[in-house]
């Protein structure tokens, strides 16, 4: 089992190049199964996800093909399986993404119901809502959700939950009205870029959608998508993350492929702690005061503060000069870094969707245990500026969504490696 081995306190300075983005990655990979032709991919990024969700395809039908620097080409050979099963689904929830694609081109999907996961409670009502709607007839046989309709009927429908927007809810039902017979409103549709990024792939292949990034979006249903060359927009969670990586050590990073405004909240935030963060030309530029303030952060469904980069604020939080607050409002129960964090010397005291974050003057290296994506990367960063050595174990969880994570640490001069461990953590 790897591990990362992290010696603390090195300042990081340099440039990163950032890679292309997961969220986005994912479902427009998962898009190819509506299209005739060949469809090439730019900018996809090497990770355990973007592997699971190629294997994913291949069983059912979609052959692909690698080429260095992140060029993927997918192609539909064979449209009999419309099976997602459970083995790969469960590695990957974005795997329900076939669902809307397989329904509305194949006529038929059954897709498992995603399992339990680390960061809370993540049920697919919303997805469903949104695919009955359209006429799909839904049925649940031995933990996979089976949906079936001729030609799905394009309406108006609202796809809002307890929580807000829903993300890949939004891209499933998206993805089946690009072919359902006549004009989908989706009001409370999710605004995140990578929604927009997958309605510009599928309108770049002959889809009629618009509306995307806002709350309300329309898709005008077409008779056939062809394949389309594209490329996925920068990862704006690992541009966040880098940011807070600059800023944590107190060095100077320059970014490299990073769309800043899909970033305001976050900017904003980091602004308020002393981060400063400007652009230069293409590029960005992070360095930060050495006394950083306290501040709350909410995290809510785009364009507010994602929840995907809420572990990694708290690690930079925990060094500011006083009391944060730190709320989620997407998953309640996403802190299964906390308790991580404390063990390398932090005071966070949880309080059902809220952290109250004691700022202390330093965190000491420790062990500690990765236990989701998001999570992981918090904790490496906490190891980069606590006194001594920090092993984080179960790096697998980084892998899934960061492309060559500790050697793009390593060109910016942090002590980090990728170790194995002879004996399962
Ligand atoms: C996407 O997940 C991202 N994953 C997540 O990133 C991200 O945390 C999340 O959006 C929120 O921004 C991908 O894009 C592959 P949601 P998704 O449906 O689509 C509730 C990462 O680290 N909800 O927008 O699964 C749900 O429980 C990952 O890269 C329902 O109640 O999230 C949550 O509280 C982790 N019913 C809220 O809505 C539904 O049918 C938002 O979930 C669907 C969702």
């Amino acid at each position: 089992m790897e591990y990362f081995q992290i010696s603390g306190g090195k300042r990081l300075r340099g440039t990163v190049e950032l890679s292309g983005a997961k969220n986005a990655a994912l479902p427009i990979m998962a898009a190819s199964i509506l299209c005739e032709g060949e469809v090439t991919l730019h900018g996809v990024p090497d990770l355990t996800d973007v592997r699971t969700m190629e294997k994913l395809l291949n069983r059912l039908g979609v052959s692909t093909s690698r080429e260095s620097g992140g060029t993927m080409r997918l192609k539909v050979e064979d449209e009999m399986n419309c099976h997602a099963d459970y083995e790969l689904v469960a590695q990957m929830r974005a795997g329900v993404c076939v669902m809307g694609p397989l329904l509305t081109k194949r006529g038929k999907s059954q897709v498992s119901l995603p399992g339990g996961c680390a960061i809370g409670d993540r049920p697919i009502n919303l997805h469903l809502q949104g695919l009955q709607a359209l006429g799909a007839d839904a049925d649940l046989v031995s933990g996979d959700v089976l949906l079936k309709a001729k030609r799905l009927t394009g309406t108006e429908l609202f796809l809002g939950g307890p929580f807000g927007s829903t993300v890949t809810g939004t891209a499933n039902v998206m993805m089946a009205a690009s072919l359902a017979e006549g004009r989908t409103i989706i009001e409370s549709a999710a605004c995140e870029p990578e929604v927009a990024d997958l309605a510009n792939f599928l309108n770049a292949c002959g889809a009629n959608i618009t509306g995307h990034g806002t709350p309300r979006l329309t898709v005008e249903g077409v008779k056939k998508l062809e394949g389309c060359e594209y490329t996925i927009i920068p990862d704006r969670i690992e541009a966040g993350t880098f940011i807070i990586a600059g800023a944590i050590t107190n060095g100077e990073v320059r970014l490299r492929n990073c769309r800043l405004e899909h970033l305001l909240a976050v900017v904003d935030r980091l602004r308020q702690v002393g981060v400063n963060v400007e652009r230069e030309g293409h590029e960005v530029m992070v360095s930060s005061a050495r006394r950083l303030e306290p501040i709350a952060v909410t995290s809510q469904p785009y364009p507010g503060f994602p929840t995907d980069l809420q572990a990694q604020m708290m690690a930079l939080l925990c060094l500011a000069d006083g009391n944060s607050i730190i709320t989620e409002k997407i998953y309640p129960d996403r802190f299964m870094h906390v308790g991580e964090l404390n063990r390398l010397g932090a005071r966070l005291r949880k309080e059902g969707p809220t952290v109250i974050v004691e700022g202390v003057k330093r965190l000491i290296g420790a062990q500690v245990m990765a236990s989701d994506l998001r999570a992981s990367a918090a904790l490496v960063l906490a190891g980069l500026v606590a006194k001594g050595e920090t092993r984080v174990n179960r790096v697998y969880h980084i892998d899934r969504g960061y492309e060559k994570f500790e050697r793009k640490l390593l060109a910016l001069g942090a002590d980090i490696e990728r170790c194995t461990a002879d004996e399962p953590d």
